[in-house]
């Protein structure tokens, strides 16, 4: 199938954030039947992120305060041309930064590099006390932000928003109108809390974090509906996907293609096949031939 006009063999996409950028997961990861690979959103500067524990498992998913831990711009990026040696290999590459000339910044550098899409994170929720409301809340952010990445980049950019949005719609209409070249959807939700009754303490040592896995599934289809029928710059959608039939329920609602994230930790990687062979024998029994022939199908009651 096409995304972004790039041949890709599945849909499926490592979410950004999940195995970071070693090279040898992330090979595997296409080994094992997905189309693309995001990397861990990649600043400037190296950042260590908070302290732990920044991830704990909840009946409904994870909930994450990692803080943008990465390497920087220029270690991330060696490990992305090393992972260009495996043949028909698709990266998008992750970035954030806290202002709009440091996106361009990081922008240049990635249009330097092999990688294939740009994926602005705007829409981090775990770094606000650093660097206050995230951008995906902010229409002049988002506009200011996609307009002067757009102006540099000769790769193609995916603006990447947040359900914590009011009109997360809206938002998309304004990451386009502003040159975007796809939208990717949803980080996770919230903040929210989990807690050790026990200990008496939230189990994060940052207290709050993101929640993301299948709770916020229901919130991710809405969500990705409501923007395909509002922009027509394709969707990468994300959000509480574990199997096959969730990544179809995904595509029907609009998504392009589809990252998987939470349920790596879940599934492990063989997440990556097992979705794909599922999805495969759903399109089988159902009549679809291609990937393509999902997408944006849903008709509401
Ligand atoms: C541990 C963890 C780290 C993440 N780090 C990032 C990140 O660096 N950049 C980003 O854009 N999203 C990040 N995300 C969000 C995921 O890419 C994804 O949008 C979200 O988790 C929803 O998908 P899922 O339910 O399949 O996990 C992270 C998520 C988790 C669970």
């Amino acid at each position: 199938m096409i995304f972004l006009g790039k041949e890709i063999p599945s849909p499926l996409t490592l979410a950004s954030g999940i195995l970071g950028i070693s090279f040898s997961s992330l090979q595997r990861v296409i080994r094992d039947g997905a189309g693309m690979v995001t990397t861990k959103s990649l600043s400037l500067e190296p950042r260590v992120g908070h302290e732990g524990p920044v991830i704990a498992e909840f009946e409904g998913g994870l909930i994450n305060s990692v803080g943008l831990t990465n390497p920087g711009i220029q270690e991330g990026l060696k490990e992305v041309e090393k992972f260009y040696s495996i043949p028909d290999a698709v990266a998008i590459v992750s970035v954030f930064g806290a202002s709009s000339d440091e996106f361009v910044q990081l922008a240049l550098a990635v249009n330097q590099s092999k990688a294939d899409f740009l994926e602005l994170n705007l829409s981090c929720p775990n770094v606000e006390d650093e660097f206050k409301r995230p951008f995906a809340l902010v229409p002049e952010k988002i506009i200011e932000v996609v307009t002067a990445v757009k102006s540099v980049s000769k790769i193609p950019v995916l603006a990447k928003l947040s359900p914590n949005a009011n009109d997360i719609a809206l938002m998309a209409e304004h990451a386009e109108a502003s040159g975007a070249d796809g939208i990717t959807m949803i980080n996770t939700l919230g903040h929210g809390m989990v807690i050790d009754a026990i200990a008496r303490r939230p189990v994060l040592r940052n207290n709050i974090g993101g929640i993301s896995g299948p709770c916020i599934k229901p919130l991710a289809l809405k969500l990705i509906h409501d923007v395909y029928q509002r922009v027509k710059i394709p969707i990468l959608g994300t959000g509480g996907v574990s199997n096959g039939l969730d990544a179809i329920e995904m595509m029907m609602a609009g998504a392009t293609a589809v990252a998987i994230g939470t349920a790596v930790y879940d599934r492990g990687l063989d997440v990556f096949e097992s979705t794909r062979l599922e999805m495969e024998a759903f399109m089988e029994t159902h009549g679809y031939a291609e990937y393509s022939d999902l997408i944006g199908i849903l008709e509401l009651n």
